[in-house]
C-alpha cells in the first residue's frame, strides 16, 4: 500500500514537471546556415567572418552582433563581435562559443523546441551546445550589454554568455568561484584556441599564470585581493550627481559585502592602488575622461591584461586603451614574460640586450632561451652544465613567489638546478638567501636596486 502511494506521488509529480515545462514557441525558434555572406567590414585578427539571419531571431543588439569567423579556412567560431562605427577601426571580438572546436561550412546554429542551443556539423555532429533542453526555455536574446541569454517564460536567465567568459570581460561580467573562475588567453592572433596564459580567481586572490612547461607561473594579477569569490568588470561614473561632467572609473569590484554597520568616510577610491599585496574592497584599474560604458578587459595572447574603451568622439581608432597592466603607470612592463619575446633583458620598458654566455649582445626577435631539450636529452646524464652570470636581474616570477625559497645557500640553489633538466637557470638573492628555480626565462627585469643575480645555463 505504502509503495503504492509513493508510485503514485512520483507518477504524479513526473506528469506535473512534465506539463509545467515551457516550450520555445514556434515563431522564437531558429536554425541558421553557416554559409558565405557578404561581409565588407574589417575586423579584428585580420578574420573573415560570416552574418547569419533568421526570419524569426535577431542577432544584432546594437553594438553587439554574433556572428561565425574564421582566421584559417573552413575552421569557424560562432562569436560575438563589438563595434559601433564599421568602417573607420577594427570590430573586436570578445566571446567565442567554440574556440576549441571549430565547426565547417554549411553546420548549422539552432534554437529547437526544446530550448537547447546547438551548433552542429552538417552531419549533424554536435560541436558546442548549452544543454538547456527541456528547462524551460522560451526564448533567446542579446541584451545591450553583450550578454547572451536564454531565458525562461518570466524572463529569469537559464543560461548566460556572461557566465562563460573566454579571454575578456564586458562591463558587468565577472569571474566567480562557484563558476567559471578564469580567463584563457587565445594561443595567438590565427589561433583562437586555448592559449598558455591564464587569470584565475581564487580565495587568495586573481592571479595571472603563464602555463608553457607544465608548471604555471604567477606573473600578474592581484594575488592577495580579497575579491569576496567573484570579481566584476565595471564602469562607473566618478561622480553620482549628473550635473558635472565627470570621469569614467575602470574598476574591478569584489562580490557586495555582507551588510554591516558602515564606515564613514571611507568612500574615496584611490587612483592607483598597488596590485601586489594591497587590501580588500574595490580596485581601481584607471580613469578615463569621456564615456566608457562599452569597454572590455582582456588577457591577451601575449599574456597582456589591458581594456579597451569606445571612445565615440574620435575620427579614427574609436577603440582607445584604457588601462594596462603593464605600463608606464601600473606594473613595470618589462614584467610581461613576453614583452622581449623568447628571451631578452629588459631596462625601464625596452629590451636592451641579448644575454649569451659572452655576455649581453643586442636584443632582436630572434633573441632565444636555451632549451630544455639540450639538458634533458635521455643519455646525458653526468654532462656537466655550466651558467653565465647576469648580475641585478629579477625573473618576472619573481615578486609572486617572494624571490623563491630559502633562506638557502647559493651552492644549494645551483644543485637543485644542476638536477633539474627543466632548469634553465636560476636566480639567487644574495640579500635574503633567496632562490628562484626558472622553467622559463622571458624577459628577464634589470632592476639596479636588487640583489638578485641571473645564472643562465648553457
Ligand atoms: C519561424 O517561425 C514560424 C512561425 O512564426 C515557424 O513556423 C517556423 O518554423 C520558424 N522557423 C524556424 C527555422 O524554426
Ligand atoms: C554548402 O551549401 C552550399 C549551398 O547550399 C553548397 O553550394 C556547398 O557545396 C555546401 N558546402 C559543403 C561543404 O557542403
Ligand atoms: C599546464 O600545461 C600542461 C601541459 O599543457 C597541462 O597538462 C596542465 O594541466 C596545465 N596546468 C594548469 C594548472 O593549467
Ligand atoms: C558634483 O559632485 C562633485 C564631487 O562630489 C562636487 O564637487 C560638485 O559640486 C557636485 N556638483 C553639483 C552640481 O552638485
Ligand atoms: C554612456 O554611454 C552609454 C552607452 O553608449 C549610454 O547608454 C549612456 O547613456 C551614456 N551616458 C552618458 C552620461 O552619456
Ligand atoms: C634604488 O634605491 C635608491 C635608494 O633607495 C632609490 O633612490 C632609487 O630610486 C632606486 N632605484 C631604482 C631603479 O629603483
Amino acid at each position: 500500500m505504502l509503495r503504492y502511494n509513493i508510485f503514485l506521488c512520483l507518477a504524479f509529480a513526473i506528469s506535473t514537471v512534465s506539463v509545467v515545462i515551457s516550450q520555445v514557441p514556434p515563431e522564437k525558434q531558429f536554425k541558421v546556415l553557416n554559409e558565405p555572406s557578404y561581409a565588407p567590414y574589417i575586423t579584428e585578427y585580420d578574420a573573415s567572418y560570416r552574418f547569419i539571419e533568421s526570419e524569426n531571431q535577431s542577432f544584432f543588439t546594437r553594438p553587439f552582433q554574433l556572428l561565425f569567423y574564421n582566421t584559417t579556412p573552413s575552421a569557424y567560431i560562432l562569436a560575438l563581435r563589438v563595434g559601433t562605427r564599421r568602417d573607420m577601426d577594427f570590430n573586436r571580438w570578445i566571446w567565442d562559443a567554440n574556440r576549441n572546436n571549430p565547426v565547417g561550412d554549411n553546420s548549422t546554429f539552432s534554437l529547437g523546441r526544446n530550448g537547447n542551443l546547438v551548433l552542429a556539423e552538417l552531419d549533424g555532429q554536435v560541436k558546442w551546445q548549452t544543454n538547456t533542453a527541456n528547462k524551460g526555455v522560451t526564448g533567446f536574446q542579446i541584451l545591450p550589454n553583450g550578454n547572451m541569454v536564454l531565458h525562461d517564460k518570466n524572463g529569469n536567465f537559464i543560461w548566460q554568455s556572461f557566465d562563460h567568459p573566454t579571454d575578456t570581460l564586458l562591463v558587468g561580467q565577472s569571474l566567480k568561484l562557484n563558476g567559471v573562475n578564469k580567463l584563457v588567453s587565445r594561443t595567438s592572433d590565427m589561433d583562437g584556441s586555448d592559449g598558455p596564459y591564464s587569470m584565475v580567481l581564487d580565495n587568495k586572490g586573481l592571479t595571472m599564470y603563464v602555463n608553457k612547461t607544465g608548471t604555471p607561473l604567477a606573473y600578474g594579477g592581484w594575488p592577495d585581493h580579497d575579491f569576496r569569490g567573484t570579481v566584476t568588470f565595471a564602469v562607473t561614473r566618478e561622480f553620482d550627481n549628473l550635473t558635472e561632467p565627470s570621469a569614467y572609473e575602470l574598476l574591478l569590484e569584489p562580490a557586495p559585502q555582507p551588510i554591516t554597520t558602515a564606515s564613514p568616510g571611507n568612500n574615496r577610491r584611490l587612483l592607483q592602488v598597488r596590485p601586489i599585496g594591497s587590501g580588500g574592497g574595490t580596485l581601481n584599474l584607471n580613469k578615463i575622461n569621456y564615456n566608457g560604458t562599452i569597454s572590455y578587459l582582456r588577457l591577451g595572447s601575449d599574456g597582456s591584461l589591458k581594456a579597451f574603451s569606445y571612445f565615440p568622439d574620435a575620427t579614427y581608432l574609436e577603440w582607445e586603451e584604457s588601462f594596462a597592466f603593464f605600463s608606464r603607470y601600473f606594473v613595470r612592463q618589462c614584467g610581461l614574460p613576453s614583452f622581449c619575446g623568447d628571451f631578452g633583458y629588459c631596462s625601464r620598458g625596452m629590451c636592451v640586450g641579448c644575454p649569451t654566455p659572452k655576455g649581453l649582445f643586442a636584443w632582436s626577435e630572434q633573441c632565444s632561451a636555451p632549451k630544455t631539450t639540450q639538458f634533458c636529452a635521455g643519455g646525458s646524464k653526468g654532462k656537466t652544465v655550466n651558467y653565465y652570470k647576469i648580475v641585478g636581474v629579477e625573473h618576472f616570477n619573481g615578486p609572486y613567489v617572494n624571490g623563491g625559497q630559502g633562506p638557502i645557500s647559493v651552492n644549494d640553489c645551483k644543485a637543485k638546478c644542476d638536477r633539474d633538466c627543466k632548469c634553465l637557470g636560476y636566480f639567487y638573492k644574495e640579500k635574503d638567501k633567496k632562490c628562484l628555480i626558472a622553467p622559463l626565462l622571458g624577459t628577464l627585469i634589470k632592476d639596479a636596486n636588487t640583489s638578485s643575480i641571473a645564472y643562465i645555463k648553457y
